[in-house]
């Protein structure tokens, strides 16, 4: 048993998608989480510049006595893959428990995968997915647009703007009939049910926030890490930019109503 908290770090505010679920799955954890909202996005960005601020982002984590750390960003989890190898604490980030339920839920072997451009030029989904079936087809897009749309509000599903950009980037997916997608940045569940309006109801969308969240559950609890208080856990969020606004957008992210206090921090100084 290990009652430290987990550590749970983004770009931005797109891996509060995962804590949303590990706050579900596991309810007493205590979780710490970094979104580095001065500097997002992270997936227009070289892969050097990526692994510099990961290998920051996970030392300001490391401070708190985290007993865990999730990267809860496809841009990371995709570039840089020393961090497993690099780090004092158990790690995962978000590819290979996404790929894992993609495999098991596709019936056709057709997979969309959606990312940021630093995500999709990675190849890391699709490799990943091979080496659970080698059968798979896999069709991968870049949404450079969507972590803006998503961070500036744009996710009715009726907005005409965000779904003529859906349109324009699933087109080549659903045209090769891919009959599940794998939502492998963090912050696209936000408009999950704009992207459903676009490839229908039978289409399987994988939330990769939520399905690392199940993952590092089952981490914890084959290590012998999970907390064994019977209070619900405590959340402290860290923000790189001003800290204005974020319940409200926070609430969005984990779809209910936080009054979470929240501190901004200089992550270069890590
Ligand atoms: N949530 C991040 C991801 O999963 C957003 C990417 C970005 O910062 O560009 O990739």
């Amino acid at each position: 048993m290990n009652n430290a908290p987990i550590g749970v770090f983004d770009s931005g505010l797109g891996g509060l998608t995962a804590v949303k679920e590990l706050r579900r799955v596991l309810p007493n954890e205590n979780i710490v989480y970094f979104g580095d909202t001065g500097r997002v996005p992270y997936g227009t960005r070289s892969n050097s510049t990526i692994r510099k601020y990961a290998a920051q982002d996970t030392k300001f984590l490391l401070k708190h006595n985290v007993k865990m750390i999730i990267a809860a960003c496809g841009t990371v989890s995709s570039v840089a893959s020393n961090l497993k190898r690099d780090l004092p604490v158990p790690y995962t980030g978000v590819v290979s428990p996404t790929c894992f339920a993609a495999a098991k839920a596709t019936e056709n072997k057709i997979i969309g995968v959606i990312g940021t451009t630093a995500t999709i030029n990675s190849h890391s989904y699709r490799d990943m997915l091979n080496t659970f079936d080698s059968g798979l087809t896999v069709i991968e897009q870049d949404c450079p647009l969507f972590v803006p749309l998503v961070e500036n509000g744009f996710i009715d599903k009726n907005d005409p703007v965000t779904r003529l950009v859906i349109e324009r980037y699933l087109d080549k997916i659903i045209e090769a009939g891919a009959d599940t997608v794998i939502l492998g940045c963090t912050h696209y569940p936000i408009i999950s049910e704009a992207i459903r309006e676009v490839v229908g109801r039978d289409v399987r969308l994988i939330d990769s926030g939520r399905e690392t969240a199940i993952y590092a559950a089952k981490i914890l609890k084959e290590k012998g890490l999970l907390n064994d208080s019977k209070e619900t856990g405590s959340s402290e969020f860290f923000v790189s930019d001003t800290p204005e606004g974020f319940e409200s957008v926070a609430g969005v992210f984990l779809g209910e109503n936080v009054s979470h206090t929240v501190e901004q921090i200089n992550i270069e100084l890590y």
